[in-house]
């Protein structure tokens, strides 16, 4: 093989070189990609689930009487751990931090024997009926100002109607339950 041999071996092979950068640079004019203004993927139907969401937040709860009809005792049981601290729930069962719970529905506020109420919770009035209770659970000192019951709330509504009718069974005639339709 003389040198003239190889420098045309060399020649075919540079000019394929430059053949190929020719073609990406040509190429890449041709092809150029839209750089994102902010990188990175749109995800699929994200920003319509989100729109939905917006639409959909924070549904009013649903009345008392209609949550009722759907609660769990069991689950109500289960939900008033959280209140033992301060409550016994038993027949006859001792004040603790809070009064005694046992036939507290429709029990007329702030009277169970030998427990001292705050002023708040004397002022309120009325009785334990559900839609009370409710309120109260949701958030207690908003319901009643000045209460001394420490306890944030429970704030799920189904949660709430689970501990509530957990609490009328409680009694020895358990007070009559609302008509879930009555309360539409
Ligand atoms: C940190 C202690 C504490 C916790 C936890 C607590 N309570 Fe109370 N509760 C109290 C106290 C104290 C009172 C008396 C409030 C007052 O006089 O202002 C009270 C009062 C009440 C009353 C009014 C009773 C009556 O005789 O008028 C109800 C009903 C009640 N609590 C339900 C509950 C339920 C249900 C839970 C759990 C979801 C709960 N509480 C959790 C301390 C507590």
């Amino acid at each position: 093989m003389d040198s003239f041999e190889l420098n045309k071996i060399f020649g075919a092979v540079l000019g394929t070189l430059l053949l190929v950068m020719g073609l990406s640079i040509v190429s890449e004019i041709i092809f150029s990609p839209a750089k994102p203004a902010i990188p990175g993927y749109d995800l699929p139907g994200a920003p319509e689930a989100s729109a939905a969401g917006a639409g959909a937040a924070a549904p009013a709860a649903e009345p008392i009487a209609v949550r009722l009809a759907k609660a769990d005792v069991g689950r109500g049981e289960k939900a008033v751990a959280k209140c033992k601290a301060c409550h016994d729930f038993t027949q006859g069962g001792p004040n603790k931090v809070g009064p005694n719970l046992y036939e507290t529905v429709n029990r007329a506020v702030a009277t169970h024997a030998g427990f001292n109420y705050s002023a708040g919770m004397k002022a309120k009035g009325g009785n334990w009926d559900y839609a009370h209770l409710d309120e109260f659970l949701e958030n207690p000192r908003k319901s009643v100002p000045g209460t001394i019951m420490a306890f944030a709330g429970v704030p799920k509504p189904d949660e709430r109607a689970d501990i509530i009718l957990y609490m009328r069974s409680l009694a020895g005639s358990p007070a009559e339950l609302p008509a879930a339709e009555a309360a539409k």
